[in-house]
């Protein structure tokens, strides 16, 4: 009866709204999985868990502490906590990318984010987990041309769009030369460059710049708790770290999508930018959260020397399982402080 007292106009109205919409769903994602995302907001809000790959992944979904959910594969619940567990893949487009999906399908109130990295600094050993305070894209360059200096502005730097601000790589500073020779290099300097960043609660196309992206205060207070965390030593029965790694709480990590195994870089992101955590993606995901004022923290331990250490092949082959265990370990407690 309902349908026959429609007016046709009525009608049509519905089924143009129902074939925009289907429209729309399929230009971003399926009509099938975009239902299945509505249905699974339901169930929210979520804390979202942004993995980069699946040896890191693995771990967190044997956990004891996860427990899968049974409609769907992707929803997931820690302990209490209901939990979007995304997997972005290697570098920051992915990482970027992923995180913003997350962000725009799911109703997501923060982000947890954790993996293994490389480590630069000195007072810290491999397996150590450390949570830094800010993040910075170390991949965003001005190449300044041959001949020109420190001295001289980049090119575009007067609009406003570069800065001499964050400093330069030389590449003459590591030619390897014989002793007291001097010598120029054609590459002169790379100008490291803040993100320009578009805030959701900003002017629409008017950017501010970030380049030390702070994680959110009250997940990094929350984060203290977490220090007196025990972890795990041993890879195996046989292989073990010399001491028990633990949680430390740093200043700085960076990202750019380059695997960082040299130590003259190593070293130049330690003493130019102060950096302890050396990866491929966490900067990404802190510009998307901070870009949609989504409260963001990273766990990244450490599983290798970024081409700092003795041995002579990097440290991560074999303690890059151990790292991405004990990582979890700590992401997970943390997501129980949210409880
Ligand atoms: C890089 O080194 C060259 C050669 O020593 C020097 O002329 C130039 O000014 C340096 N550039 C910066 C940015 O330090
Ligand atoms: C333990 O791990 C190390 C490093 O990967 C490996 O060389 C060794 O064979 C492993 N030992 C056992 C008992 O699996």
């Amino acid at each position: 009866m309902a349908d026959t007292a429609r007016s046709p106009a009525a009608t049509m109205l519905t089924l143009l709204l129902v074939v925009a919409a289907a429209a729309v769903a399929e230009a971003a994602v399926p009509a099938i999985a975009s239902q299945a995302v509505r249905h699974v907001n339901r169930w929210g809000p979520f804390l979202g868990v942004v993995v980069p790959n699946g040896f890191e992944m693995e771990p967190l979904l044997r956990s004891p502490d996860f427990s899968p959910a049974k409609e769907l594969p992707y929803l997931d619940v820690a302990g209490e906590k209901k939990v979007i567990i995304v997997m972005t893949g290697l570098g920051m487009l992915n990482s970027g990318v992923t995180t913003q999906l997350l962000l725009t399908l799911f109703d997501v109130e923060g982000i947890v984010h954790f993996g293994i990295a490389g480590n630069a600094d000195p007072n810290l050993h491999i397996g150590d987990v450390t949570i830094p305070r800010y993040w910075a894209h170390t991949g965003l360059w001005n190449w300044q041309r041959y001949g020109a200096g420190p001295e001289n502005e980049l090119a575009l730097e007067s609009n406003g769009d570069y800065t001499r601000k964050y400093g330069a790589l030389n590449f003459s500073d590591y030619t390897v030369l014989a002793a007291g020779e001097k010598s120029g290099n054609l590459l002169n300097s790379v100008w490291y460059q803040p993100e320009e960043v578009f805030p959701t609660n900003g002017t629409p196309e008017s950017r501010r710049h970030a380049f030390w992206v702070p994680v959110d205060d009250r997940y990094y207070r929350l984060s203290k708790n977490l220090e007196s965390i025990t972890l795990e030593r041993c890879v195996n029965a046989t292989t073990c770290l010399a001491r028990r790694p633990a949680v430390a709480r740093v200043e700085r990590g960076c990202s750019a999508s380059a695997f960082v195994d040299n130590a003259a870089y190593r070293g130049f992101l330690r003493s130019r930018l102060g950096v302890t955590a050396i990866d491929m993606e966490t900067a990404a995901v802190a510009l998307v959260a901070a870009q949609q004022g989504a409260p963001f923290i990273a766990v990244r331990s450490l599983s290798d020397l970024a081409g700092g250490g003795s041995a002579e092949s990097n440290e991560a082959g074999v303690f890059a399982a151990l790292a991405a265990r004990n990582a979890v370990a700590v992401a997970v407690e943390f997501i129980k402080l949210l409880g």
